[in-house]
């Protein structure tokens, strides 16, 4: 199977030396790309600045900004059998980015935000042909934000983390995610190492994948 699989922040300018961003690692998006490979998948895989060694048969591409972010994706998503979208991307960007360095001043700053396009939200229409796998990353009532993501953003699948915790979710080399389907299923896999999380991740989906295609062909 093909899969195309984002990891990663993105980063919004502000000026030429600032922008806004988050603390994603691009680790768990990372493994879930060597995992897909491991078990003989091809992968593109997108990604926003990160320090991870990337996987070295993969495809690369490396991107800054949600709207490069959402470029990319656009190219390949509709050669894909599973989209995972597991990069953080940002919410709002600002307004207009200043050519040139801001200069501080004594009086309070404001910054003018404008939300971001939702790229999961863009390619989960109706036709399409692969399967939508999205991430919610929560602090607090996590499956019923991780199940409104699922249906206002119609996918498949949604992997829920906790992002609360310092030691687990984002940055780390741990995870404990909760697997919600479109069918009301729900699967949990307890606290572990990203790399046997994304093993399981990548079975789990291309087994959706698979049980998709034989619904339609039956
Ligand atoms: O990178 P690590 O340090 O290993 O951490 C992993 C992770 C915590 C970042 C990852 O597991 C994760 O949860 N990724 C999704 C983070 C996120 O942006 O979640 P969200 O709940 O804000 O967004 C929901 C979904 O919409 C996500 O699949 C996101 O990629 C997508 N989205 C969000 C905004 C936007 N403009 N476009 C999008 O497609």
């Amino acid at each position: 199977m093909r899969f195309l699989v984002t990891a990663g922040p993105t980063r919004e300018p502000i000026d030429p030396v600032r922008f806004i961003s988050n603390r994603s690692s691009g680790k768990m998006g990372y493994a879930i790309a060597e995992a897909a490979l491991a078990s003989g998948h091809e992968v593109i895989l997108i990604s926003g600045p990160v320090h991870v060694d990337p996987p070295r048969r993969a495809k690369l591409l490396f991107v800054s900004t949600s709207d490069e972010m959402f470029d990319a994706v656009d190219r390949h998503v509709r050669a894909c059998d599973v989209f995972v979208m597991c990069a953080a991307v940002a919410d709002y960007k600002p307004a207009k980015v200043s050519p040139t360095k801001i200069k501080k001043h004594p009086a309070n700053f404001s910054l003018d935000l404008i939300p971001t396009r939702d790229i999961l939200a863009s390619f989960s229409t109706q036709d399409r042909q692969f399967l939508v796998v999205g991430f919610a990353a929560e602090t607090n009532d996590v499956e019923k934000n991780a199940n409104r993501k699922l249906r206002e953003k119609n996918l498949d699948i949604v992997v829920a983390n906790d992002v609360s915790a310092a030691d687990v979710g984002m940055e780390t080399d741990e995870n404990e995610v909760t697997i919600f389907f479109r069918d009301g299923e729900t699967r949990k896999i307890s606290r572990t190492q990203k790399e046997i999380i994304a093993r399981e991740l990548v079975n789990i989906f291309a087994n959706a994948r698979e049980n998709c295609l034989t619904k339609k062909m039956s």
